[in-house]
């Protein structure tokens, strides 16, 4: 870890998904404040992160200069109006060039920007791959790229959290965690659960597309996480892309998968929705206080997947699969998820050795004194909890009239 922030996944809500670069003052203040009064702040939520599109260009000495069209008070003020109302403050940049939209960007300009940035009162730096002359490629070339801005953030003397996007591209989970304290692995999330932008498909697992236009879907993104989502660790997380919840492409169950894998797994939950039409159901997923307490277990281990089935022939993008993740929380809880990714409902068993990852003999002896709860329904599940003492296996029975059944139970060891 780099610094001392983040050491759990960063909260917060960033304006992209839902707004894209109609960005200025009064939707961040105004954000904020109903993020306050919904209990979204209290809940966790605490960045208010703005993403591109809020530059004119620099002044004649090298200065990022704010669009006073868009932010009429200048970025300080925004700063401290997000600050006078319980958050904290993010802002956007690009280790290239231009940003992705054709903004001033920060390749050379490091030292000059993290100045800049800590001088408006900034506590959180989103850092893009756009337009990087080339300097990609390997790990080695990206990720002194990137290190430039860690040290620039450093040397400015502000504690600013710092999330890099490099979307995959060039493996940054192999040197995240020196760099920064988070970083993007795949492409954009794009607002479906198992069916990439058309426009632009994540090609199966995988990011495809140069950007503008790679857009993933949850099951997409999900499963490209699985083989990779172990490296994340307290303070440096793999990043799963901003929420969709509340954003219209799913229906209410698929929002609670995607909101509950990217809590399990550690991501950065960042909403990306517009709070102002957000309806109660979204709300009721966003500030689900048992699913959030998963994201930010202060043992900051990542649920990972311990098996995989297709369930039908139609695999391409990840529908029609059954899966299974788990892990330990702090205190020898283990957090247990079943996924029904399947038109139809389906019973899935998951044996304690597969819960565990332990030889069958091991997991005879850990059968016995086992609690759980159910994080959705909200209570305890004693006919899950008296099938592991039996040594039957736990069992999600997928009878949701939604196309894609979630069950989430958290298994409690009694000692
Ligand atoms: C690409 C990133 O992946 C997005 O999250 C967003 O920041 C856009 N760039 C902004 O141009």
């Amino acid at each position: 870890p780099i610094n001392g922030l983040g050491v759990t996944p960063a909260m917060g809500w960033n304006n992209w998904n839902a707004f894209a670069c109609s960005v200025n003052e009064d939707l961040l203040i105004s954000t904020a404040e109903k993020m306050a009064a919904f209990g979204l702040r209290d809940a966790g939520y605490e960045y208010i992160v703005l993403d591109d599109c809020w530059s004119l260009g620099r002044d004649s000495k090298g200065n990022l200069q704010h669009d006073p069209a868009k932010f009429p008070n200048g970025m300080k003020y925004v700063a401290e109006k997000i600050h006078s109302l319980g958050f904290r403050f993010g802002m956007y940049s690009d280790a290239g060039s231009y940003t992705c939209a054709r903004y001033p960007g920060s390749l050379g300009y490091e030292k000059q920007d993290a100045i800049t940035f800590a001088s408006w009162d900034v506590d959180y730096l989103k850092y893009d791959n756009c337009h990087n002359q080339g300097l990609s490629g390997t790990p080695k070339i990206t990720s002194e790229r990137y290190r430039t801005m860690t040290d620039a953030l450093r040397a400015a003397g502000r504690p600013i959290l710092y999330a890099i996007c490099n979307w995959g591209e060039d493996f940054p989970w192999k040197w995240g965690p020196t760099v920064a304290n988070s970083w993007r692995m795949s492409g954009d999330i794009y607002d479906s659960f198992d069916r990439p932008d058309p426009r632009c498909p994540c090609s199966g697992d995988e990011y495809s597309c140069a950007y503008p236009g790679s857009h993933c879907s949850v099951m997409n993104i999900l499963n490209k996480a699985a083989s990779i989502i172990d490296t994340s660790l307290p303070g440096a997380f793999n990043d799963l892309d901003m929420l969709e919840v509340g954003n219209g492409g799913m229906d209410d169950e698929e929002y609670k998968s995607h909101f509950s894998f990217w809590a399990a797994v550690k991501s950065p939950l960042l909403m990306g929705n517009d709070v102002n039409v957000m309806d109660a159901k979204a709300l009721s997923i966003l500030n689900n206080p048992a699913i959030i307490a998963v994201s930010q277990d202060p043992l900051g281990v990542p649920a990972v997947r311990r098996w995989r089935y297709y369930v039908n022939d139609t695999n391409q993008y990840g529908q029609g699969e059954i899966q299974m993740w788990s892990g330990p929380l702090f205190g020898g809880d283990q957090l247990v998820i079943l996924l029904n990714a399947g038109n139809s409902s389906r019973t899935m068993n998951a044996t304690l050795a597969d819960i565990f990852c332990v030889a069958t003999g091991i997991a005879k002896e850990i059968q016995e004194d086992w609690d759980v709860y159910d994080l959705w329904a909200n209570r305890m599940d004693d006919a899950t909890a008296q099938s592991i003492i039996d040594g039957t296996s736990i069992m999600g029975a997928g009878t949701s009239v939604a196309s894609f059944y979630y069950n989430a139970t958290q298994v409690s060891y009694k000692e």
